[in-house]
């Protein structure tokens, strides 16, 4: 059960580090985060040596492919000793590559859920445009979350900025994922977007992504503690 919003995201390839900061993070935190790189670099047996205590995992692998590569390889993470509570995929794959995904969860993974990307941070207007996609960049979020959870995924990853347009357009039992997160006083480092954890919470986010203010800071432990101190949470 989760019973946290945080999921601490480790963005590392260095597996021995990832486990070590997994475990002494384990009691103030929801989860963590492993994404593409610790998994291209460690694999499978990677992630399930970071998770030898089960911690709740977000997976954060992004898949996009043809609906049949998509739900073989959402098959294929059933090998895991230990299920991801979040799985990502891109929502520009489409409604039936969600569906078949949301197919192969409910035969392989039916304890993960299911969260959409829908137009990657990374992106403006401009981009899009580029892309042939005209309009506001949040009309674009809007459209391709509300087809992502009618095809089947259980909510989205969202930045801050859009997190309380999607929770009026996708209703109360959605899940919506948010990184961008900054505790009050805390670097912004390469993030511009930013919002603290209390205020992400208000604006409707039921989990959030926080990576660096806590994994880089000079005591980890203590600087998710403050963090579960502001959400309200005592974890430990
Ligand atoms: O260190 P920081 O808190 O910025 O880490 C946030 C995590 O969320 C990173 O793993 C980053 O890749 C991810 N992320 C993000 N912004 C997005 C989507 C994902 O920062 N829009």
């Amino acid at each position: 059960m989760i019973n946290h919003p945080v999921f601490v995201a480790v963005d590392t390839q260095d597996c021995g580090r990832a486990r070590a900061l997994a475990q002494s993070l384990a009691s103030d935190v929801g989860g963590i985060k492993l994404g593409l790189e610790f998994f291209l670099a460690n694999g499978p047996a990677g992630i399930d040596d970071v998770c030898v205590d089960r911690p709740p995992l977000f997976l954060d692998l992004k898949l996009h492919d043809i609906p049949n590569t998509v739900a073989s390889a959402v098959r294929a993470l059933s090998a895991l000793k230990h299920a991801p509570a979040f799985l990502t995929l891109h929502a520009q794959g489409g409604p039936e590559m969600i569906r078949a995904a949301a197919q192969a969860r409910d035969e392989a993974l039916p304890q993960t859920k299911l969260l959409a990307v829908t137009v990657l941070t990374s992106l403006d207007g401009e981009d899009l445009a580029a892309m042939g996609i005209h309009g506001q960049p949040l009309d674009q979020v809007l459209r391709l979350g509300e087809m992502a959870v009618s095809a089947g995924a259980d909510g989205c990853v969202c930045s801050p900025l859009e997190v309380e347009a999607l929770r009026e357009a996708l209703g109360q039992e959605a899940a919506l994922m948010v990184p961008g997160i900054r505790p009050a006083g805390a670097s912004k480092g390469d993030q511009k977007r930013v919002m603290t954890p209390a205020e992400a919470v208000k604006a409707g986010a039921n989990f959030l992504v926080i990576g660096r203010p806590i994994t880089q800071a000079p005591d980890p432990e203590a600087a998710a503690q403050a963090i579960s101190q502001e959400l309200g949470y005592d974890a430990r």
